[in-house]
């Protein structure tokens, strides 16, 4: 078996295949098998690796350069999609060898985090993933939102379809990436595809001439559902201004459907608000993402309180090592372990117990139960203090 990086033209012969068996109702229709080489410039930028035997194409992956927020640092992202392997060599290792190059490559050119959303999370749990919250899905009735109606708020609303108005979306999203957890952005050519796909509108909320909020949705039908997309908005305006600009369905549409990040509470909106929040997850099709630390240039100097933790890190193929973290400053140090005196606090961690501890979804004592590391009380007390409990909000798709 060989691997190879194949070029955007070649997707068409070798990965896009794999894919449509593993992902797609299939066999797909001629039409659509021709439909790929519309869709290839998004992937421009997007490394796709290839198992090949005998000169057919047994197995794929693909990266997408993104960018994602950490602790309130925006660092380079590896964005795993396309895994996929043909039916008669599934099993034999394709995959494990195919993530191990794709991933040594992403973090050698600088991509110190990856993410991704699992068929199964204890495929990627062996390869150093851990779970991140789902965004939850919020249904409700727009009569609901009648008292909207007749705030006074602030602000502005523009409307539109999302190929007009993409350029003012992006750049939005492009903020929230700077001010939210989590948060992750495709590269610019993928992106696009939302843009030149055309089939959503957009409805964007400005204040003292900056956007505050943004949400692209669909409707079904007269009398039927408005289905909207991820509600983005910075603070209470932007939500308020853009559920007041749903209110105005009243009598269009029944039901309402909104993506919401996994920390708000919308049975705090409103008074007398019947609202049904859901985050259902089940493999393969409805997965919670997952994400790891590829390399600890991730944590050097992010926000940290004030601990003072060794960690030894065991059994991965990108972090190893016995290293002191250190908050004192403020920022976090990380460095030789040999600095550290024998009375330093001591965790061993793997890869998934250190990145659930970064990306703030587990308490120690929780990577510590969930088999992730080996974590006494003194050093939990330490990593609490470095890495305080937050929620990652991932937003894109992928
Ligand atoms: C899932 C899939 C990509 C695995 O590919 P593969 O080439 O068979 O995987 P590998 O042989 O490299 O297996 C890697 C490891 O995962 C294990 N594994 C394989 N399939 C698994 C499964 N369905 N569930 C749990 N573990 C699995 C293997 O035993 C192996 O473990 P080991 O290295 O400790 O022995 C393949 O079955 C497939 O194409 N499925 C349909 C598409 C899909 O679901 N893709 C994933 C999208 S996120």
């Amino acid at each position: 078996m060989e691997i190879r990086r194949v070029t955007a033209e070649e997707r068409l012969t070798t990965s896009y295949p794999l894919q449509a068996y593993a992902f797609d109702r299939s066999p797909l229709p001629a039409a659509q098998i021709e439909g790929w080489r519309d869709r290839l410039p998004y992937w421009a930028e997007t490394r796709t690796l290839v198992a090949e035997a005998d000169g057919s194409t047994v197995a794929c992956v693909s990266a997408i350069p993104m960018r994602q927020n950490l602790r309130g640092t925006v660092l380079p992202m590896a964005g795993v999609a396309s895994v996929a392997t043909h039916p008669l060599a599934r099993r034999q290792g394709h995959i494990r060898a195919l993530l191990h190059q794709l991933l040594d490559e992403m973090r050698d050119e600088g991509h110190p985090l990856s993410a991704l959303y699992p068929f199964r999370p204890s495929f990627y749990a062996r390869f150093g993933f851990v779970g991140l919250p789902k965004a939850r899905t919020v249904s409700f009735s727009p009569a609901d939102l009648g008292p909207l109606l007749r705030a006074d708020l602030p602000g502005e609303l523009a409307w539109e379809r999302i190929g007009a108005g993409y350029p003012a979306y992006r750049a939005f999203t492009e903020e929230c990436l700077r001010r939210r957890h989590g948060f992750a952005v495709f590269d610019a050519q993928r992106a696009v595809a939302v843009r030149d796909d055309d089939n959503r509108w957009l409805v964007t909320a400005r204040l003292d001439g900056r956007t505050v909020g943004a949400v692209t949705y669909r409707i079904d039908g007269h009398g039927g559902h408005l289905v909207a997309d991820e509600l983005l908005a910075e603070d209470p305006y932007g939500r308020a201004l853009l559920l007041g600009f749903f209110a105005r369905h009243i009598d269009q549409v029944t039901r309402i459907t909104v993506q919401i990040p996994p920390d708000e509470l919308p049975e705090l909106w409103l008074t007398d608000f019947d609202v049904q929040v859901e985050a259902r997850v089940n493999s393969p099709e409805a997965a919670a993402p997952m994400a790891r630390l590829l390399s600890l240039d991730a944590l050097t100097g992010r926000p940290a309180g004030t601990g003072r933790v060794r960690v030894e890190l065991t059994g991965d193929r990108w972090l190893a090592g016995t290293h002191l973290l250190d908050g004192g400053s403020g920022q976090l140090e990380v460095t030789s372990a040999v600095a550290a005196g024998s009375s330093t606090p001591t965790a061993t961690l793997t890869a998934a117990g250190l990145s659930a501890l970064a990306y703030g979804v587990l308490d120690p004592v929780e990577v510590h139960l969930r088999e992730l590391g080996s974590v006494p009380a003194d050093a939990a007390a330490e990593l609490r203090r470095i890495f305080p409990r937050q929620v990652p909000y991932l937003f894109a798709d992928f």
